[in-house]
């Protein structure tokens, strides 16, 4: 046996215990998970029914508090079918699973599972809420009428585009389907050309 091909029958060796190893654990949790009162999968179960009152800056609460009432009940109404509220997901991670979601979405339209586009935009449709709400990922100085207006059409592009996908894709219109998740991708990059700022940029490279 070559040196390599020693070095593979050991790795191989390895994966194999390790599998059993794995197994053995997977089992004792599977055993375990009806008690811990959890219902999986859920969209339902899996964040808080409720927001949870966190204390905010006062420059932030300054800000909140002076948006227009009808302002905000207009935005309350466009936002209602959101009912999950995280006590731990920033907006970024919010955003990873919505991303997430709209790939599922797009795997299905490509190979004409219609079921899996149409549950995966659904999901992607109603995200949960980031601890906090949105709003508290936004810059300060966007927390104003002028600003949040872009909201309203960002979302039925959005949000509304999804739900339309889906139902094109449970009528197997893939190529409608298709043309509205366009639209779709094209909501999510305009949100962020308005409100995402910095990239994760290094502060290491000073040059
Ligand atoms: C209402 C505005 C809005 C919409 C609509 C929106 N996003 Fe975002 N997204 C944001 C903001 C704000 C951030 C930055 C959050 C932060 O850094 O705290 C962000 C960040 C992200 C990130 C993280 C990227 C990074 O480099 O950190 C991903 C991924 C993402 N969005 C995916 C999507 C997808 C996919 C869609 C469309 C289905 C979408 N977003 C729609 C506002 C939006």
């Amino acid at each position: 046996m070559s040196m390599k091909q020693s070095f593979v029958a050991a790795v191989a060796a390895i994966a194999v215990l390790g599998a059993t190893a794995v197994g053995s654990v997977f089992a004792a949790e599977e055993a375990k998970a009806p008690a811990n009162g959890h219902k999986y999968p859920s969209i339902e179960k899996t964040s808080a029914d409720a927001p949870k009152q966190f204390k905010m800056s006062k420059e932030f609460m300054g800000q909140v508090q002076k948006l227009p009432p009808e302002f905000v009940q207009q935005f309350k109404k466009m936002t209602a079918k959101h009912t999950r509220y995280s006590e731990e997901a920033t907006a970024r991670q919010v955003m990873m699973e919505l991303l997430s979601d709209v790939q599922c979405v797009t795997a299905g339209l490509m190979v004409e599972n219609g079921e899996m586009a149409a549950d995966c935009a659904i999901r992607a449709s109603r995200h949960r809420w980031p601890k906090g709400h949105l709003l508290a990922y936004v810059k300060l100085d966007q927390i104003n009428v002028d600003s949040l207006s872009a909201l309203p059409k960002v979302n039925e592009t959005v949000e509304g585009g999804l739900e339309r996908t889906a139902e094109f894709a449970i009528k197997k219109d893939f190529v409608s389907a298709g043309a509205e998740m366009g639209k779709v991708l094209s909501g999510c990059s305009t949100c962020h050309s308005l409100f995402r700022f910095g990239k994760g940029e290094s502060p290491h490279i000073v040059e």
